[in-house]
Parts: structure tokens; sequence; C-alpha cells
């Protein structure tokens, strides 16, 4: 099984091998349900390699993109906010929320702050979509990492109208190694009244 930290050395490493690989499904089928980035917001959490934002502003967003060690071009729509989450105290206003296998490296505290930041940031009708761990997860009962029940995925959505719901359990590759990853995959539409 993969043990190495998950600090901004590893990460570091592993944008640094992303290069040329497709953008992820999740995105592409939220940008779908999204309609025409027109200049409007997304916010890319833990944008890595860039490869998303990349995507997005091809489409015609203006991207918002945290990581704490991006790897990006720059581009006149695109601010790159080097930044770990657990020092984020605000996000723009946004239309669109990406947040791919990025949110779950933090400790459980400081995922519920950011996701409190997220909603509040997602504008009526926004859409939301993300890679959330679960129990079963290989890293499962690393403090330094947040995994979820389905039930408590699920309940993190209450009010939304969940669009795709996909959970991983299974034996599969990981970057240094091999692992069980137990992931949900959701994409989920803001309610346009609280
Ligand atoms: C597995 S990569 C995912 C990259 C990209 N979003 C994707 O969909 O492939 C995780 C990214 O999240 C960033 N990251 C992980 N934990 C973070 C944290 N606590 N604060 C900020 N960025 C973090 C890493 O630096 C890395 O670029």
């Amino acid at each position: 099984m993969n043990v190495v930290p998950h600090d901004d050395d590893h990460w570091t490493k592993y944008n640094g091998t992303q290069t040329g690989r497709p953008v992820r499904p999740l995105l592409r089928d939220a940008m779908s349900m999204a309609g025409p980035g027109g200049g409007r917001t997304a916010i890319d959490l833990g944008c890595g390699a860039g490869i998303e934002s990349k995507a997005l502003l091809d489409a015609g967003w203006t991207v918002h993109a945290i990581d704490g060690v991006p790897l990006m071009d720059s581009h006149e729509r695109l601010t790159v906010d080097v930044r770990h989450f657990a020092e984020l105290d605000s996000l723009p206003a946004a239309d669109l929320i990406y947040a791919g296998y990025s949110l779950p490296y933090q400790p459980p505290d400081s995922f519920r702050r950011v996701w409190t930041l997220m909603l509040e940031s997602l504008r009526p009708g926004g859409v939301l979509a993300v890679n959330l761990f679960g129990e079963n997860d290989s890293w499962a009962g690393d403090e330094s990492e947040t995994f979820f029940s389905a039930d408590a995925a699920r309940a993190l959505f209450d009010g939304f109208d969940v669009r795709y719901w996909a959970e991983e359990d299974e034996d599969g590759p990981a970057f240094g190694g091999s692992k069980h990853w137990h992931v949900f995959d959701v994409i989920a539409v803001a309610p346009f009244s609280p």
C-alpha cells in the first residue's frame, strides 16, 4: 500500500507527472450542467497542475484556482491563490466549484470550515463537483485527512439537487503504489432559495 505522506513535496512531484492527462470527466460533466462560462467565475480547489482550470478558461470561465503547490501557466482570466485550505478565510462568489481529489487531504475540522465557505460562495443554481473519500479507503484512520460514510457524504448536500453520484470501492493504482480507493464522485446544484 502507498503510505507516503501527502505533504507539499509529495504534491509537487505528483503535479509534475500530470502533464498531458485528459481533463477529468467529473469536471466535463459539471461544465455541461453549468452551461457556457461567459466570464462567470469558477473555483478550482486543489488545482494541482491546472488541467481542469485550463479547461474552464478555454470554455470562457474566469477561474480562481487554489492550491498549496500549484503548477500552472498564467492567463488573464486566472487568479492563482497559493494557499493551504486551512488558511482560507473566504472564497469569491462562484457559479461552479470543482474540487477534484483535493478536499479529503485536510483534517475534518478544516474540511467543515472550507465546506461552509464553499456553500456560502456558490451562487443559487451554481454547480458543485467534488470527490470525497469514504470510510473503506486504505488511508481511512489518518487524522490529517477526512473520510465519510455514504450517509454522512449525502448529508453534505442537503438542500442541493444531486445530479450525479458514483461510489468507487475497489483496489486500484495510486501515485507511488496501489491501494483500496473508496471515493464518492458527486455533482450537485445549489438551490435557488434556501
Ligand atoms: C490529487 S491532486 C488533485 C489535482 C486536481 N484537482 C485533479 O483533479 O487531478 C491534489 C491537489 O490538492 C492539493 N492539496 C492537497 N491538500 C491540500 C491542502 N490542504 N491545501 C491546499 N491544497 C492541497 C495538492 O497540492 C494537489 O495539487
